[in-house]
């Protein structure tokens, strides 16, 4: 393969990332072939890279059929003589699926005889390397294959653990290609997290170099993002995002399955793009890049990194909340965070009541019954929390307005009652976003963006929402206040 220059260019605003897609010879290739497919049409660019031994399950032209290129088989084939360092190079992200039993032993060993094994030398562990073991469940077991997924972890390979039951051989064992729609989630979580980062790192090259600003524009393609860097617009955002967690006891809670995932996106978006942005997430959030968030927790209009403030309960939320509000001076709360409707009141273990202890451990009885309360909905009162009447609060509300967004989850729900769960949303709240769960997956994020009842917008992709709230919400401050700020000046609209 011919690396062309655009693909050799550093500045890549919009395109997606490059997976370079191994195969090794197991009988479980032909799953590996659905893993590519979803890749390439996720937008994904996908190299695909066989030993001698897969080509024995699946053939050169799937394969090439399935990517749009050929397959790269040999250290040696004309005119592809350097492929064992271009394409590593080239690459974002390696993965090795399926992982053979041999081909594992041989890459522990540091042995470089063919080109995965050579790739593998040439791969500094700057990027992601996976593997998805596949054998029988007696090589999986066999000591060589245990030291040799051991030392290949210690030098940063994930393995992707294969899953238990009946293998080809007949068995029933540990050693089964992990499914591949786990395969497909594993990877496309590591691609969308270092797409955010590269995108949002050269937004904000952009925005501090006007002529990389130009080329940024230049090259702007339909799902092209970071309109305010290049207008310079900066407003000051709070994103909510993760699940809370009801304490049952000092060990045990109760908790829902947000990942957090979107509100992170969404924060990296407007941070990437040069606002200031506080990320209020739960403590098992997926976070942004580490490049893009603020550690020591100081906040800067300029710096485009994220402060960060975590919390576990609801309680702790509200009360980051209700502090935050009152002194932050912020332009929009944009509130994802999944939050529990109900705390732990009281426990009754065995027929006993037993205070919650958020210390303790209660004993397993043989009955547990978990009483709850209702909590208050935070949405309603953040508001309330950044008015002046809030205790200590610096606010002037009625020159620097709050605009607030709110998120309505449902799950399978029809078109009406989708409406219906719209409409049941706090009132007041400036811009409601409705996603279905059943809808999503991990390349996929439908929403509807509603302002008054009525849908305003519609998007795919958490890129997109995020690009469309901050437009939604530029417009909206103009609205309110007869400003807009423009290169972080402001301007009467
Ligand atoms: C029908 C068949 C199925 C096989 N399945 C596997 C397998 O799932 N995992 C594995 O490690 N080896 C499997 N092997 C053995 C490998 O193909 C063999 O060790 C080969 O040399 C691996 O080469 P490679 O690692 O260079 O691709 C299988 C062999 C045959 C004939």
């Amino acid at each position: 393969m011919t690396l062309s220059s655009e693909t050799e260019s550093p500045v890549r605003p919009t395109a997606r990332a490059r997976v370079l897609f191994q195969l090794s010879g197991s009988i479980a290739a032909y799953k590996a072939c659905h893993v590519v497919s979803r890749l390439v049409q996720a937008g994904y660019e996908v190299q695909t890279v066989a030993t001698a031994s897969a080509l024995e399950f699946v053939g050169e032209a799937t394969l090439e059929g399935l990517t749009g290129r050929p397959v790269a088989t040999d250290v040696f084939a004309r005119g592809r003589a350097m492929d064992h360092i271009h394409l590593v190079r080239w690459a974002d992200l390696v993965v090795l699926c399926p992982a053979s039993a041999n081909t594992i032993n041989r890459l522990a060993a540091g042995l470089g005889d063919d080109l995965i094994s050579t790739m593998f030398l040439a791969h500094d562990f700057d990027k992601p390397y996976l593997i998805a073991p596949a054998m029988n469940a007696t090589m999986y077991r066999h000591p060589a294959t245990r030291r040799s997924l051991g030392q290949l972890r210690t030098w940063g390979v994930e393995v992707l653990e294969p899953g238990s039951g009946q293998l080809a051989c007949g068995e029933v064992g540990a050693g089964r290609l992990l499914e591949p729609e786990r395969i497909l989630d594993a990877l496309v979580e590591r691609l969308d997290r270092l797409e955010l980062h590269r995108d949002a790192a050269e937004s904000l090259r952009a925005a501090e170099d006007p002529h990389a600003a130009e080329d940024l524009h230049a090259a702007e393609q339909p799902h092209a993002v970071w309109p305010a860097a290049r207008s310079g617009a900066r407003h000051r955002f709070l994103v909510t995002a993760g699940g809370t967690a009801v304490p049952i006891d000092g060990v045990r809670t109760i908790t829902n399955t947000s990942t957090g995932a979107t509100g992170s996106a969404i924060a990296a978006h407007l941070a990437g793009a040069g606002h200031s942005v506080t990320l209020v997430h739960a403590r098992t959030a997926l976070l942004p890049p580490r490049q893009l968030t603020d550690a020591d927790e100081i906040v800067s209009d300029t710096s485009g990194r994220i402060r960060l403030v975590p919390f576990t309960t609801f309680t702790e939320l509200d009360e980051v909340l209700r502090h935050e509000l009152a002194t932050g001076a912020y332009d929009a709360v944009i509130h994802l965070a999944a939050v529990s409707d109900f705390d732990v009141d009281h426990l009754v273990v065995d027929g006993k009541e037993i205070v919650p202890n958020p210390l303790g451990k209660i004993d397993s009885g043989e009955t547990l019954t978990i009483h709850l309360r209702k909590n208050h909905k935070i949405l309603s009162r953040l508001g309330q929390y950044a008015s002046p009447s809030n205790a200590g609060s610096n606010r002037l509300a009625t020159s620097h307005p709050l605009i607030v967004v709110g998120f309505k989850l449902t799950n399978g729900a029809t078109p009406a009652e989708r409406l219906q769960a719209v409409a049941r949303v706090t009132p007041g709240t400036d811009f409601i976003v409705h996603n279905d769960i059943a809808e999503m997956d991990s390349d996929c994020h439908p929403a509807t963006i509603f302002r008054n009842g009525h849908a305003c917008r519609t998007v795919t992709t958490k890129r997109e929402l995020a690009q469309q709230l901050e437009q939604l919400i530029a417009a909206r401050l103009t609205e309110l206040t007869g400003r807009s700020i423009v290169d972080g000046q402001e301007h009467r609209a």
